[in-house]
């Protein structure tokens, strides 16, 4: 088993610069989950830990080892993509068995380890099979055992689970975790799933254009983004942001309001300095920290009702053109075309700057 960590990691294209910047320090048997949208550089910044992409600057160790420029076969990780690229003409077993054969291990050890990975993934009764006598979820779970096989110090994931459909992938979301559990290997894991992200990880590292907006435990990144990037892109539906203007200010709090969308005066926490009285910042609010009665509130006009069954979301509109996402646990009483109060926990809002960093 082993820690890693990424020490100034830069990847250029030609002249393009996708990874700008990364700093990272991974401890042993972590479970840690890159996010980010498309594009920001996750699948490059996770092939050069695997060593399928050269590092353009700076240094990768593994275990204490400089691998930044070592052979991939070398560096005691396995990856397993989305794709499953299983080999259609092998079993099973076989197809598990291939890289320790690649390796020139005998036989004997082969099938000892292969029945062994069989054991942890359930696939004991498909060991015969040919790929395409599964299911999706079984044919993922095959291209892990190949992984797990060869006894990685660390696992590299990318968005093992996206070509599975909605149960499947909360089946093995949850084979995943038990994974982790049972091997204690330190893993990394891209994902686009917010539930994945926020359910498996130890430890989120949100990127964006090729650089760590903010790492954190999923909770800690919940409850204290350190700016509008990360506050929208952990959590789902994503925070609400409404303009908003400071109208005063004292040690830890600043009070805000926005008249025109129905926003009183405010007080909400700052964690510094406190915003100079008459500047513009963004309040922003999560749908599911809405609930009926209080004093802070915003007045928009219902759009589109979406009922859950248990939850319900209600969008609306702003007449400052803001859309709002409200979480409602009652269904009914959100006519289209209405306009109404939305009142919310002011503990639980944020505020940010004109730049959008957390005040
Ligand atoms: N071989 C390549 N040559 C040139 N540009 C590349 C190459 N591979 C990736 N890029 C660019 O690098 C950037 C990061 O790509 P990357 O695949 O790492 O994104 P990602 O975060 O994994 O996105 P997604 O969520 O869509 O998988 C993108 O702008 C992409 O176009
Ligand atoms: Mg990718």
């Amino acid at each position: 088993m082993a820690g890693l960590s990424l020490q100034g990691v830069k990847k250029r294209f030609g002249h393009t610069e996708v990874i700008t910047g990364v700093d990272l320090s991974i401890a042993d048997g972590e479970f840690v989950v890159f996010v980010g949208p498309s594009g920001c550089g996750k699948s490059t910044l996770l092939r050069m830990i695997a060593g399928l992409e050269t590092v353009s600057d700076g240094r990768i160790e593994i275990g204490g080892r400089d691998v930044t420029n070592a052979d991939p076969a070398k560096r005691g990780i396995a990856m397993v993509f989305q794709t499953y690229a299983l080999y259609p003409h092998m079993s099973v077993a076989a197809n598990m068995g291939f890289p320790l054969e690649m390796a020139g291990l005998p036989q004997p050890e082969i099938d000892a380890k292969v029945a062994e990975a069989a054991k942890i993934l359930h696939l004991e009764p498909f060991l015969k099979r040919k790929p395409r006598e599964l299911s999706g979820g079984q044919r993922q779970r095959v291209a892990i055992g190949r992984a797990i096989v060869r006894k990685p110090d660390v696992f590299l994931f990318d968005e093992p689970l996206s070509n599975l459909d909605a149960e499947l992938r909360v089946q093995m979301r949850i084979e995943i975790a038990r994974l982790h559990q049972q091997l204690k290997s330190t893993m990394i894991y891209v994902t686009h799933d917010q539930v994945e992200a926020m359910t498996l990880a130890s430890r989120i590292v949100v990127l964006k254009a090729g650089r760590i907006e903010q790492v954190g435990a999923p909770l800690d990144l919940y409850e204290n983004p350190d700016n509008m990037f990360v506050a929208g892109f952990i959590g789902s539906p994503r925070m609400n942001f409404v303009p908003v203007t400071v109208v005063s200010q004292g040690d830890g709090f600043a009070v805000v309001a926005a008249a025109e969308v129905g926003l009183r005066e405010v007080s909400v926490a700052v964690r510094g300095e406190p915003p100079v009285v008459g500047t513009r910042g963004v309040l922003g609010v999560r749908p599911e920290h809405f609930a009926s009665g209080g004093d802070a509130c915003f007045e928009g006009t219902v759009s589109v009702v979406e009922r859950l069954g248990g939850l319900t979301y209600v969008h609306a509109s702003l007449s400052d053109k803001s859309a709002l996402t409200v979480e409602s646990r009652d269904p009914r009483g959100f006519d289209l075309g209405t306009t109404r109060r939305f009142a919310f926990d002011p503990r639980r809002a944020f505020l940010f700057d004109g730049t959008g960093q957390r005040l």
